[in-house]
């Protein structure tokens, strides 16, 4: 299909304004570009679902920390617009750096507690950036449904808890997580790894699914235990620095006192110069 490249915040309103009032339904996909299988998978439900596929992508200063690696995150938008066109998007949104923010924006949108454990706790201020983003991404597309990646399991839950409390005009829609055959999570931040790392890197996943096994085969109920046993599965390779390991319930991410009903299970480490997350559900057998 062919895609249409947009770079101005006026020019990319105009345009799904149009095409609602033509009657379709508009899918939206916001990315940071780098785009891999897992964004492929969104856009092409979005594909499925919608009568046309909006792809942002924009590398938003506002969730890197200062020591983090903005500068070096992957950028090649004419590879992103292949990407895009070829699991079925029509639009893409590739606004150059200062169009969206030309004066820093003296508005933070913060979604409270959600944005906290986790991935707030290692990122300090991530969260905020993402929520911002993401609501000025909305209110420049307009009604829509947006689709997601569980990869990012705290980000949805903070979108969809911010789209619900401001009311926007927007179903949010979250896709499962898309992995490379030997399990690892397809994620643009994959591209910092060497041979050896890479060869490493499914072993976050087989740690999760070492909690997997403690709560669905062996019916553990204590959190703490399924927590060591996926921290005990990492640390048999020294390569990574174990950041946290977690079990939280699905929908307000709290950490539960005892296992029953299904949880999340979620692990963020460091490989090298990347650092990775995953996540998988977990279910007790009585269930
Ligand atoms: P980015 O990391 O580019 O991811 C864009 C979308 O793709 C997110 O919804 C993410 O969860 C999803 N995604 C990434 N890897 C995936 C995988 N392996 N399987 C399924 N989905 C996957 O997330 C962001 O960008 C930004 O924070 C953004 C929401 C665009 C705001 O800047």
């Amino acid at each position: 299909m062919a895609l249409q490249t947009i770079e101005h915040v006026a020019a990319w309103r105009q345009t799904l304004d149009a095409r609602r009032a033509a009657g379709q339904r508009v899918g939206l996909v916001p990315t940071m570009g780098a785009l891999h299988a897992g964004h492929m998978s969104l856009i092409r439900r979005a594909a499925g679902d919608c009568d046309v596929v909006a792809v942002t992508d924009y590398v938003n200063p506002l969730q890197f920390g200062p020591t983090e690696d903005l500068a070096s995150y992957p950028r090649d938008i004419e590879r992103d617009g292949r990407i895009a066109a070829e699991a079925g998007a029509e639009l893409l949104f590739a606004p150059p750096p200062g169009e969206m923010w030309p004066k820093p924006p003296m508005t933070s949108v913060q979604v409270s507690g959600l944005s906290e454990p986790m991935e707030g706790a290692s990122r300090p201020g991530h969260f905020d950036g993402v929520a911002t983003i993401v609501a000025k991404l909305l209110a420049l597309s307009g009604p829509c449904w947006a689709y997601f990646g569980e990869k990012d399991f705290q980000q949805l839950a903070v979108i969809r808890q911010m789209v619900s409390d401001l009311s926007l005009p927007v179903a949010v829609m979250g896709c499962p997580v898309v992995r490379d055959a030997d399990g690892l999570a397809l994620s643009s931040r994959n591209a910092y790894l060497n041979q050896t790392e890479r060869a490493l890197a499914p072993n976050l996943y087989y740690a999760l699914l070492a909690g997997k096994r403690a709560v669905e085969d062996d019916g553990e109920t204590d959190p703490g235990a399924v927590t060591d046993a996926m921290a005990v599965s990492l640390e048999k390779h020294p390569e990574f620095g174990l950041d946290y390991a977690a079990v939280v319930d699905p929908l307000d991410l709290t950490r539960p006192v005892r296992i029953h009903g299904e949880v999340r299970l979620c692990i963020a480490a460091r490989l090298g110069r990347a650092r990775l997350i995953d996540n998988v559900p977990a279910t007790p057998p009585d269930n």
